[in-house]
């Protein structure tokens, strides 16, 4: 029989990643940000978090399975958390787990869902304390990105990032498997931003392109010009200075994806194939090509 002073069981969430198949910037904002229209569509590989509520004299402890992520307010975990407790005037002990598994500073949004993901199991675990509004409004202040991973479908995002407007699974990737590759350096979304000062072209982008892209996207089958809807004015920075991207990308059209593209700020370069088995082909012809990736993964949409 379990006793009643047992301890209550821990509690894991997976938390995902996205990939941008389109991110066009607008043009720079007075307030330093920058205006952008992007898709996201998130994709089922997951870090994990594991939460347990404590008595509130053991404080907020969090751990991380890499000791190359600080666990201080510089983790958006412990960030989120900590803005949560304040924001919902609870005084609970709390241990999180951090399970990491995918890169950072890798353009996916990891640390982004790491936070959001933290934020809705705490409202979850602490019996709703926070009203929506209230989630959206502390996940805007932890990152443009983290409003995209309070929800669960591909979205169109405007503003800086952080208005999303949630939008039915695109038809026209369903079956498709995705193939993630990371070089082995990350690519700093600050830098990113602040070099495309050098790129009139890409800073500047028209409205429209996401319009286009999900109308593209509402057939049944993918359609023949995938590649041409998809875009990243971040590209022009990131390819420039790191020119194996774009060998990755060449790789990628030769082997039969029906597209690739940069993920946000990168450095991870995403691959879409009609199959498994033929993109399973082309990760071990890039692996002989360019040697292992420093990280890679393959899942079907
Ligand atoms: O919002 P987040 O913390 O993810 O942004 C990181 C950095 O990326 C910002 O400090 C800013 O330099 C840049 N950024 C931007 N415009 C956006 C999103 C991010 O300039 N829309």
């Amino acid at each position: 029989m379990n006793s009643i002073l047992a301890p209550p069981p821990d509690v894991r969430w997976n938390s995902p990643c996205k990939i941008n198949l389109l991110l066009n910037i607008l043009g720079k904002r007075p307030d330093g940000f920058h205006e952008l229209e992007t898709v996201m569509v998130p994709i089922p590989v997951h870090d994990e978090l594991t939460i347990r509520l404590l008595p509130a004299t053991h404080g907020l402890q969090v751990t991380c399975s890499d000791p190359v992520l600080p666990v201080d307010q510089s983790n958006l975990v412990t960030r989120a958390a900590s803005r949560f407790l304040a924001a919902a005037h609870i005084s609970t002990g709390l241990h999180i787990h951090l399970e990491k598994r995918l890169p950072m500073g890798a353009g996916l949004g990891g640390g982004s869902a790491n936070a959001a993901v933290t934020l809705r199991a705490l409202n979850h675990l602490l019996n709703q304390p926070l009203s929506q509004p209230a989630i959206q409004g502390l996940a805007a202040e932890l990152g443009s990105d983290v409003p995209f991973f309070l929800q669960d479908q591909p979205a169109l995002a405007t503003g800086r990032g952080e208005t999303v407007q949630s939008l039915p699974a695109f038809p026209a990737l369903k079956g498709l498997t995705i193939l993630l590759v990371h070089p082995g350096f990350g690519i700093p979304t600050p830098w990113a931003y602040k070099e495309l000062a050098r790129f009139p072209l890409a800073l500047n982008g028209s409205p429209g392109r996401a319009r286009h892209l999900i109308e593209g996207l509402q057939s049944g089958t993918a359609p023949s010009n995938l590649q041409s809807l998809l875009y990243n004015s971040l590209e022009a920075p990131a390819l420039t200075k790191y020119p194996v991207l774009a060998l990755y990308q060449q790789f990628f059209r030769s082997n039969q994806a029906a597209a690739t593209l940069m993920s946000g700020s990168g450095s991870t370069t995403f691959a879409l194939f009609p199959s498994q088995t033929l993109a399973a082909a082309a990760l071990h012809g890039f692996t002989r090509q360019f040697g292992n990736p420093a990280w890679s993964a393959l899942a079907t949409l």
